[in-house]
């Protein structure tokens, strides 16, 4: 799949967001290395901190239909700027979906592709625990 198409299925999951306080509609699309598609949305709660990013959403779907090795993910919201992860999802993909492409897309359909080790560099992960 190649990445304009990715960025379509992150812009698609977007109308999945349930941001009611915010109205931030965020959506995520991750791409596997078998070429399996799982996607993700933000879902807000009143309780404002439980709130979860529609990248974590997308990679725990994954990982919840056995998936664990992924070449990357698409994440589109409305706003005219791209839209990058938050730190914890950066920290979340890093640990559990390595070291994949990260695919922005801004309102225009414009993209822009980052590494996740740009976007998070000298990362935790498994390694600082032994
Ligand atoms: N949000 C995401 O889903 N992903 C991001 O990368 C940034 C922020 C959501 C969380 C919240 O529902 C809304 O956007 C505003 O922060």
């Amino acid at each position: 799949m190649v990445y304009t198409q990715l960025a379509e299925e992150a812009i698609k999951a977007k109308l999945k967001a349930h941001p009611p306080y915010s109205n931030f509609h965020v959506g995520a699309a991750l791409l596997t290395e078998n070429n399996k598609l799982y996607l993700g949305a933000n879902i807000e709660n009143s309780s404002y901190s439980l709130t979860i990013c529609a990248e974590r959403t997308a990679v725990f779907n994954a990982y919840l239909e056995g998936e664990r090795k992924f070449k990357a993910m698409a994440i589109a919201s409305d706003a005219p700027d791209f839209c990058p992860p938050c730190g914890a999802c950066r920290q979340v993909i890093s640990d559990l979906c390595g070291n994949i492409d990260v695919i922005m897309v801004n309102h225009k359909k414009e993209i822009k592709v980052l590494k996740l080790s740009d976007l998070l560099p000298f990362a935790f992960g498994d390694e600082n625990l032994r």
